[in-house]
């Protein structure tokens, strides 16, 4: 956790960048700085590695001082992810993600790993990958280098600065989604500046809002889209958001706790009477520690009684508890199943999120609305 008591930031000639920052950022959520060029969002950030010192106020990581650390030992705690990446050009992507735990002296074996393990954390194929130099990959699949190389030493903070904005949108949206994801599994404390409003409604746990120096709010998404302080708040969030901005609550909100599962121990012939039962069109199938394991559809149970349930299961499109609820609508489109899976981090079955009861969430919230206006 980060914190900054009446933090002020006056530059070398008089520019007065901040004014009495108050700001805690926790562990485990996205913090997104955002607002006009020039509010100063790259001056917060810089203040807390130490790339510029503040003027007055206080900063503490963990609870400790950050004067008290030394720049180097600062920086070591934090990855530092910038817009334009800067890969080594000359040095491999392995060489690349390995060159900080290299540094810091880490054992041969333990950085192998590790590299292998965050290249895979970003669905980079080790194999095809650790081997390439940076400009033999796409701009999107540089970025995801770039993160991953912050990630490396294990860093308890990770501050990204603009760090998608050269992308395409394609590449962008992807990788707004595998951030998300990631922090579910790494639940480091982020600090992430954007000048774009869909990025920061997107990924943020924490909206700042900033200008000329000052935090003007700060909040949940939802909280500034329901509740703007002010008319520079609600411009900047766009009046379009604010009357008919439609959002659906995240995928733990919508989904059911209650449902109905199958262990790999039992037969196909169980998993069909529990279907008859409870009328399915497919089961979800768990191994003994309750990780999910595919989905058991009807008809191939009953064209395969004999079998053993593991080898007939099917892979299913999986959703995930912070997933937005748009983004769970949408991915019913690509599935033939009415109701998807969610999976916790360390992918235990823990939710099942109903298609029909999802479009009855949608007309409650239009009812909502209606109803306030
Ligand atoms: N090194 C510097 N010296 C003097 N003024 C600076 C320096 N860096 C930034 N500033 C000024 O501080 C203010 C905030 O800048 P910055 O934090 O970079 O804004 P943002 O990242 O939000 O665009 C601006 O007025 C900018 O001109
Ligand atoms: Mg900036």
């Amino acid at each position: 956790m980060i914190r900054l008591e009446k933090v002020n930031k006056t530059y070398e000639g008089g520019v007065h960048a901040l004014k009495d920052i108050n700001l805690t950022f926790e562990q485990g959520k996205i913090n997104v700085l955002i607002g006009p060029s020039g509010c100063g969002k790259t001056t917060t950030m810089k203040l807390l590695n130490r790339l510029t010192e503040h003027t007055s106020g206080t900063i503490t990581l963990n609870g400790q001082n950050i004067q008290e650390l030394s720049p180097v030992q600062l920086r070591r705690k934090m990855g530092y992810v910038i817009q334009n990446i800067g890969l080594f050009p000359h040095m491999t992507i392995f060489e690349n993600v390995a060159a900080v735990p290299k540094l810091l002296k880490w054992d041969k074996k333990r950085i192998y790993n590790r590299v292998i393990e965050l290249l895979e954390m970003v669905n980079l194929d080790p194999e095809m990958y650790k081997d390439r130099y940076p400009s033999e990959l796409s701009g999107g699949q540089q970025q995801r280098i770039g993160v991953i190389r912050a990630l490396a030493a294990e860093p308890e903070t990770i501050l990204m600065d603009e760090p998608f904005s050269a992308l395409d949108p394609i590449s962008r949206e992807q990788l707004q989604d595998e951030l998300v994801r990631l922090q579910e599994d790494i639940q480091k404390t982020i600090v992430f500046v954007t000048h774009d409003m869909d990025e920061a409604l997107k990924i943020a746990d924490q909206i700042i809002l900033m200008k000329d120096g000052h935090v003007v709010q700060n909040g949940t998404p939802e909280e500034l889209i329901s509740n703007p302080a002010d008319e520079f708040v609600e411009d900047f969030i766009g009046s379009k958001r604010i009357n008919n901005g439609f959002d659906l609550p995240a995928v733990s909100k919508l989904m059911s706790n209650d449902f109905t599962s199958i262990t790999t121990e039992a037969t196909v012939a169980d998993a069909i009477d529990v279907m008859m039962k409870h009328q399915l069109e497919a089961l979800p199938v768990v191994n003994n520690e309750g990780k999910f394991v595919g989905m058991l559809h009807l008809f191939t149970a009953l064209q395969k009684v004999d079998d053993p349930i593991e080898n007939i299961v099917q892979s299913t499109t999986t959703l995930f508890p912070k997933m937005d609820g748009k983004k769970a609508y949408e991915a019913f489109s690509n599935s033939n199943l009415s109701s998807l899976p969610v999976l916790s981090k360390s992918k235990e079955l823990i939710g099942m999120l109903d298609k029909d009861l999802l479009v009855r969430d949608i007309y409650d919230i239009l009812d909502q609305k209606s109803g306030d206006q």
